[in-house]
Parts: structure tokens; sequence; C-alpha cells
């Protein structure tokens, strides 16, 4: 009957059409989201000024990125390299990035510096300045930049053949521009086929007069040492009984106690899977080393950084003696996630630049963690707020953007009544991150739940992610630093980290403080708005 007002071509025609319809909904359904997104957002789509890109976090200028690789300082420039993959924005055949800066601020972009090869994909590693040319690999005037790494072979992972991860290194006569692949590798074969057998990474020990490099094999981590960065000799394992955890990208340094003379060796170890707000996260242990064997001080492994978003946090080598300070960053993601958060240009970002120090209290050793006080530079016309109660809620003002700022509160725990009390970042759709302090449970909460109504996925939305506080001091202090696309929280000076990334379909424009049943009580607030890493132009560099 319906056919009947139709004769056979029309009815065709309106087939196709419904077909037609159907197929473009679904292509822009996809998309749908961003392609709204891109047409609320007030920023232009030029080179860093997308929406989402972080405006005073490292970010490559396109494509996929994660670890940090071969952090050096040399001649005057920190040396950053990372897991690049330059032909997509998920994973795929690692390529070290590079880029290079003065002040660990504003960053230079420079050409690949090592491209797979027939040894496979270029993992994760270290680069060391070999100033007394110990490698022969350069000369006493001239002494090489040696970067170790892993080689990734693709087709033996494929043949599930074990031994597909090998340690290999390659030198730069340059400083840190061309690099040579070492003709031996691979330096460190995988005679004992172990499937996760990576990411070595070498620091010189005095007492020994060697170099020590520690790389991750699945649930430990191995160390070996050598006098010449070519031949290396096994030493040591060392794992936590009973944690079956894959482990990745360690670090070994030794760090002087806080006003001592004392001398703690440093391991940092990045645990692949259920870190305590799931997915993945950077943790340590103090200890002692002897040039052979490591042994922890500490009870348990403790977190680098609360958050969901610093991973594989590694330090700089060779930073000036009269500097003396232990430099690193973390990838600000998580493998949950990193490869379906809603950016179309690049994937990831590096935290800020964080200055660690060692701190001991009540028998305990701590690391402490910073942003880099060259970070105070970008700091615009500060507003300074003094004794405020907030009851409810209140909404901070000011000339500042609620995600290109930095916000310094110290709170009177004595005088605060709330039950729970914290600062709230939200955009016209009421979409938000909600940073809460909890003193009956004692823990400080980061609620990104609500952060975006599209979620992309569900484990970036699915909990709600916290952190262990002791709130007995009188006073307490909470400095977070809101870019684009991230909010890094540092309480007390550094004795707790939590970063956190988001990404709300609209930027968030106000930022307020709330109380929830009774006071927060605030000493003092400071409000810096930042000024952008890339309004420089990078040849100024
Ligand atoms: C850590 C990691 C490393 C590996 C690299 C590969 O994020 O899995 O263990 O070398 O990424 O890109």
């Amino acid at each position: 009957v319906v056919l009947n007002y139709f004769d056979m071509k029309q009815y065709y025609n309106l087939m196709i059409l419904i077909v037609m319809t159907a197929i473009f909904v679904s292509i822009c359904g996809c998309k749908n989201n961003h392609r709204e997104e891109l047409a609320i957002h007030p920023r232009t789509q030029s080179l860093y000024q997308e929406f989402h890109r972080p405006q005073f976090h490292f970010t490559p200028e396109s494509k996929w990125m994660n670890d940090p690789n071969g952090l050096y300082y040399h001649k005057g420039k920190y040396h950053l390299f990372y897991q690049y993959f330059p032909d997509s924005i998920v994973w795929g055949p690692m390529h070290w990035g590079h880029a290079e800066s003065n002040d660990l601020l504003h960053w230079k972009h420079l050409p690949i510096a090592l491209f797979p090869d027939s040894l496979g994909y270029i993992f994760s590693g270290g680069a060391i300045v070999d100033k007394n040319n110990t490698s022969k690999l350069g000369t006493n005037d001239n002494p090489p930049i040696i970067a170790t790494f892993t080689h990734h072979d693709i087709a033996g992972e494929k043949a599930k053949t074990n031994d597909f991860q090998k340690q290999s290194i390659a030198y730069s006569l340059d400083g840190g521009y061309e690099w040579i692949k070492y003709a031996g590798n691979p330096v460190i074969p995988n005679t004992q086929k172990i499937k996760d057998f990576r990411d070595p990474k070498v620091v010189w020990h005095e007492p020994s007069q060697k170099w020590i490099l520690v790389l991750a094999a699945y649930d430990r981590v191995k160390f070996y040492a050598s006098a010449n960065l070519i031949d290396w000799e096994f030493l040591s394992d060392f794992g936590v009984e009973g944690d079956k955890r894959l482990w990745e990208c360690p670090d070994l340094f030794p760090m002087k106690v806080e006003g001592t003379n004392e001398y703690k060796w440093v391991l940092i170890v990045s645990i692949q899977k259920n870190a305590p707000n799931d997915g993945t996260a950077t943790s340590y242990f103090v200890g002692h080393f002897d040039g052979t064997v490591f042994k922890s001080e500490v009870e348990n492994q403790e977190w680098l950084d609360w958050g969901t978003d610093n991973y594989a946090f590694v330090t700089w080598n060779n930073v000036p003696k009269d500097d003396g300070r232990i430099l690193g960053i973390g990838w600000m993601s998580n493998w949950q996630y990193a490869q379906i958060v809603p950016t179309e240009n690049w994937r990831s970002a590096m935290t800020l630049p964080r200055e660690l120090t060692l701190v001991k209290s009540k028998s305990k050793y701590s690391l402490h963690g910073l942003p880099i006080r060259e970070f105070q530079t970008l700091r615009g016309a500060s507003t300074a707020l003094n004794q405020l109660e907030i009851i409810g809620e209140k909404v901070l003002e000011g000339s500042f953007s609620a995600s290109q700022v930095e916000l310094d509160i110290t709170v009177n725990l004595k005088k605060t009544t709330a039950n729970s009390f914290g600062i709230k970042l939200q955009n016209e759709l009421g979409e938000n991150i909600l940073i809460k302090f909890d003193k009956r449970e004692g823990k400080m909460f980061v609620d990104r739940t609500n952060s975006r109504k599209h979620k992309f996925s569900e484990d970036f939305f699915k909990n709600i992610h916290s952190a262990p506080i002791a709130f007995e001091k009188e006073k307490m202090n909470i400095r977070l630093i809101i870019d684009a696309a991230s909010v890094e929280i540092f309480i007390n000076n550094g004795e707790l980290s939590f970063t956190s990334i988001f990404f709300p379909s609209k930027e968030f424009s106000t930022i307020s403080l709330f109380a929830n049943n009774g006071t927060f009580n605030i000493i003092n607030a400071e409000i810096h708005p930042l000024k952008s890493i890339w309004n420089k132009k990078e040849e100024e560099n």
C-alpha cells in the first residue's frame, strides 16, 4: 500500500537518501563532540592554540608522545628526549623525539634523534655525559653523550621469542644533535629471555668508579656495572616479595637528606598496574646502594605522586654541581586512557619539571616534589587575598583565566570547621573538577567524574581519586597549578603531589572555594595568572 504513493524510482531515491543520511550521521556522530567543542572554543586552531593544548607544559608539536627519555644537561642546555611516534596520535613504532631548553620552561623542538632500525623500535632509556670519555667513543677534548635504550624487536614479539627486548647504546659527538648507534649493539642481550626487559638508565657510582645501569625486568629491577658503558656485568636484582606488578622506567641516584650531610640512594620505579588510584603511577624506595646491591630502608614503596597522571618520572643527568638540584619530569598521562583522550593534533604532555628533595621526619625518609623555581617567572600580576572565611561557595574574582593560573592557599586548619572544603573548577556547561579535603576521613579527593559530559573512556571517569593526608598541623598549604588540561596539586611544600588531567568540553571559566557544613578558613591566598611558554618564538630559545 505504501508503495502506491511512489513509483519505483522515487522508492529507490528515498532508500538511497535514508542510507546516506545514516552514514553521514554515524560519521559525524563519532566526532560530533569534538566538532562542537571546536565551534564553541574561543582559541583558534593555530599551532599551540588548539583546544586543550597545555600552555606551559611540554607537548610535542604534533602526534604521539609518552615517556621522557635521555634527560641530561650539557653546555647550558637541558635536553629532553621522549617516546615518540611521528605518524599518528596513538602509540606505534617508537622513536626518540628531542627538545632542548635553557630554563626547563621554554622548549625548542629538534629533529627526531633516534629512529627504529633493524634491531627494533627505540624504547625508553636514559643518557649521560661521558665526561672522561670512558667509552672511548669520543675524545678527551670532546667527550661523547651516551644514550642507553631498549631495542624492541616487533617481529620477535609477534613470534613470542621472549628475548625481543635488548639494551643498546647510541652516542653523540656534537652534544646530542646527531646520534650514531653503536655498531656492537645490543650491549646487554636478553640471555634469560625475559619478556619485559627494558628502560636502562645509567648513573655514575663514585665509590666504585663505575657506571651503574638499572633496568626493569618484569616485577623487579636489575643492576649492572661497567667501566666503559659498553661491557656490562650483572650485579643484582631488587624486587618486593609478593608484588607481581609490572615495573618500568627505573631511575637510581644518590641524594642528600635535607639539612644534613647524610646521603641515601633513591630508586624510582614506575608501576604499570593497580597504582593507588588505578592504572599507572610512579613510586620510589629510599635506601642504600653499595655498588652491587640496593637495600630499601623504607617499609613500603612510596608514591612520588598520588594522582593518576604522572608516569615514568625520571631525572636529569649532569645538572651543574653548583646548582646541585635533583630535577625530573614525568609523562602526564596514564596507560589506561592515554591513547583515547580527546586531542586531535598531538597526544600527551609532560608534567612540569620538578625539583625533588629528600626529607627525614620521625626517622622516615620521603621524597618531596615541587615545580622548579624557574616556573615562578611565568607569573603575571598577582592578587593576594587575606583572611577569608568561606561559608558555602565563593567564586574567585580577578584578572586571570581559570585554566591558566596558579593558586597558593594557606589554610587555617584549627579554625576550619567544615566537614569538607576545597576548590572547584567549572565551566558554563556545569562540567567541573572538585578538589576536596576531608579532615574526618583524613584524605584529599580529586573528583573529575563530571569533568566532561561525553565520557571518552570508562576508566578516566570511573572513580573519585584520593590520597591520605595528615591534618594535624595548624596550617596547611595547598598549591594548585592549572593549565588547559591539567591540575598539579602540591600540599605542604611538596610533601604530597597529586597530578590529574582533564578535558572539559568547554574551558573551565570559574574557580570557587567551598565549605560543606561549616567554614573554610584561609589565612592568605595568592592568585597568579600564568604566561604561555609558546608566546615566545622557539628560535629565541
Ligand atoms: C612505559 C613504557 C616503557 C617502554 C615504553 C614504550 O610507559 O611502557 O616501559 O619502554 O613505554 O613506549
